[in-house]
């Protein structure tokens, strides 16, 4: 059977929601509700969920051991767009299958779909959030969402070929840029893939030669924007008086021209807090390639030699323990 012709999928996916699982609660709490300053919409002694916008949830906590980033749920615009990307998911014998009604609530969505994304990461799509109009407590002026979704994510991999290409294919994601940066002896390339016109949804590094893969999680870092600048430097001394990690001071990227820190959360990822990144025009829009992740700052906060030398061996050691296990691709 012909499936009804739809225009592609690009602009019509955005991050929605992030479901992490910790068995750090508290400290979760501490760390979204007085240091970022979301609101704190539920809390009980197994889950957290937040709010930054007239979502009921956007960042759950589920106690669990994973310590990790365990599903990116993604809004899609309506059913027309989620029957396609069911058929292309049948197409390629990608199994998927519906959420049932508990697990849909925790989300805080009506319905939706899970799968086993690149890298084992759960990759889950609904259309209808459920919305509330009760006033929010937060504390910056507020973040930035609407027809771009939330933030983004970044994603070390050792297939980059095979994870754009679920990306490309599946959500007609477009390639915005690439950079090329040097860590220790290693060579990143990292790809910035638009799923709407937010300049990246997804960010995808691999190193360059052997490819390694030295971050335990499953994500490097997710990201969220805030309103003004001053959202941003006020949530950077918040959280540096509440004593968690400062993984990069703040700094301003080359291509997004996005200026953000990057601090370390509770479950050892790290969380970009970002301000004025740009939206991508498709009329003008031209890719390029950067050399160096940032235009200046974004230094690593404890830059002592012996910090340097021990984090890198860490996850040299890591990325070389990842050559002896395959990395899970749907495609
Ligand atoms: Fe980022």
């Amino acid at each position: 059977m012909k499936r009804e012709n739809v225009s592609g999928l690009f602009g019509k996916a955005q991050v929605g929601y992030v479901l992490i699982e910790s068995e750090r609660l508290s400290d979760w709490r501490r760390f979204l509700q007085n240091g970022v300053g979301l609101h704190l919409a539920s809390e009980s002694d197994d889950l957290l969920a937040f709010r930054m916008d007239g979502h009921q949830r956007r960042l759950i906590i589920r106690l669990g051991p994973a310590e990790d980033v365990v599903a990116l749920g993604l809004h899609l615009l309506d059913t027309t767009a989620l029957d396609e990307v069911k058929a292309r998911l049948c197409e390629r014998d990608i199994p998927f299958n519906p959420g049932n009604p508990p697990d849909a609530a925790l989300r805080g969505v009506r319905q939706y779909w899970h799968l086993n994304g690149p890298k084992k990461l759960g990759v889950e799509f609904f259309t209808e959030p459920l919305t509330t109009d009760e006033p929010l407590w937060m504390l910056p002026s507020g973040f930035i969402t609407g027809d771009s979704g939330m933030g983004h994510v970044a994603i070390t991999s050792r297939q980059p070929e095979k994870m754009r290409r679920f990306w490309l294919e599946l959500f007609d994601a477009r390639i915005s840029d690439a950079i090329e940066e040097s860590i220790a002896c290693l060579t990143l390339d990292i790809t910035f893939l638009r799923l709407n016109e937010r300049h990246h949804s997804i960010a995808i590094a691999a190193t360059r030669g052997l490819r390694m893969d030295p971050i335990r999680t499953r994500i490097q870092h997710m990201n969220l924007l805030v309103n003004t600048m001053e959202d941003l430097s006020a949530a950077y001394r918040r959280l540096i008086d509440l004593g968690f990690g400062m993984a990069h001071e703040i700094g301003q990227h080359p291509n997004d021209k996005e200026v953000s820190f990057y601090v370390v959360t509770p479950s050892g990822f790290e969380l970009e807090l970002g301000w004025n990144a740009l939206t991508v025009s498709e009329a003008t829009w031209k890719p390029a390639d950067y050399y160096g992740i940032s235009l200046w700052g974004h230094k690593p906060r404890n830059a002592t030699l012996g910090n340097f030398i021990t984090t890198n061996a860490g996850n040299f050691r890591r990325g070389m323990k990842s050559l002896l296990h395959p990395e899970f691709s749907p495609l």
